[in-house]
């Protein structure tokens, strides 16, 4: 029988590639960058499904590009941004995504991004390299303590929760803003407050941001918002780049309206070598690699690939973003 087509935007592991190719006749773009778009484009057409990365966007051109007999398209990461949910589902395409598997290690980073801000130890690492480090002193490097400060988590989704058990677990006060859950009993348990937006911005003395990026939460932290935190406040980034308008950001950093900040995510990504935000000291800056553990990359392909071979089989999707196809 002939097998399905898929086209297959990035280099996997071997061994998830020849799972794949058992059950699937597979396109793969086996390099490092992303598919430039008439590739993406070119190689799209006629197949059964795609399995893409937060760095492809799937939009009508490519479903069009696909033709008629796509039954799916499994993106290989928790956010789909990247891809256009409404479209899909006008066309009764299954959506896959990877929840669960990266909510720890996200966590985990976003709160190694925290404490490397708070106690300036990226900028101990630099100073040693540069010869700087003559001797103990008394106010070198003086960093925020961790315990016993405030924590503000924006989005309580699954990664806002375990940021928020981590936060605790540092005998931190917990607040957190999120329209969805509020009287949240897990947030009771641990001990986490809701509050309005307002007040997360006003007493948090580390912000970390854990919302989706969309319609509403686009540049969500903007230069009214930096104004109406603390001075000393340090903010987290492992969402995505464009929640923060990062203009608002590079000034609040360069005119120290906050202290510090700490971002894995930026828009565009990468920024250009060039960028303002790259010369500022206050800023710690990571390649998108919060979920980036082996275990949990391993996990996140072979939760695409369940995706992606459930829809070519007509199967529900294990992780649907879209389930309302299948009404
Ligand atoms: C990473 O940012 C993801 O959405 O999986």
């Amino acid at each position: 029988m002939k097998k399905p087509m898929v086209f297959v935007a990035r280099h996997i592991p071997p061994a998830k590639l020849a799972l794949l190719q058992e059950n699937c006749d597979v396109d793969l773009w086996d390099e490092e960058l992303p598919p430039p778009r008439d590739v993406l484009l070119a190689r799209s057409a006629g197949k059964d499904g795609i399995l893409s990365l937060l760095t492809d966007m799937i939009d009508a051109e490519v479903m069009d590009a696909a033709g008629s007999g796509l039954k799916v398209i499994s993106n290989c990461a928790v956010g789909y941004d990247n891809i256009d949910v409404g479209e899909a589902t006008a066309r009764s395409l299954p959506v896959g995504n990877t929840p669960g598997v990266l909510t720890d290690s996200t966590a985990d980073f976003a709160f190694g991004l925290l404490m490397a801000a708070g106690r300036r130890i990226v900028e101990g690492d630099q100073y040693v390299r540069a010869g700087s480090w003559k001797t103990w002193g008394l106010t070198t490097l003086l960093g925020e303590d961790i315990s016993g400060a405030t924590l503000g988590i924006i989005g309580f989704g699954r990664i806002g929760r375990r940021v928020a058990k981590r936060g605790r677990g540092f005998d931190m006060r917990v607040l957190y803003y999120d329209p969805l859950c509020q009287d949240d009993p897990y947030a009771m348990q641990i001990g986490a407050e809701c509050v309005d937006y307002e007040t997360l911005l006003r007493e948090s003395d580390f912000i970390t941001l854990h919302m989706a990026l969309n319609d509403e939460t686009y540049h969500m932290i903007n230069a009214e918002t930096l104004s109406k935190m603390k001075p000393d406040a340090i903010l987290v980034n492992t969402a995505r780049g464009a929640v923060v308008d990062q203009e608002a950001l590079y000034h609040a950093l360069k005119n120290r309206v906050i202290r510090a900040a700490a971002v894995d995510v930026t828009d565009p990504e990468p920024l250009p070598p060039d960028h303002p935000l790259l010369s500022l000291d206050n800023l710690i800056i990571t390649p998108h690699i919060a979920s980036a553990t082996v275990k949990t990359r391993n996990n996140m392909v072979q939760i695409a690939i369940d995706n992606l071979l459930a829809g070519l089989s007509g199967e529900k999707l294990p992780h649907c973003i879209n389930p309302e196809v299948y009404a």
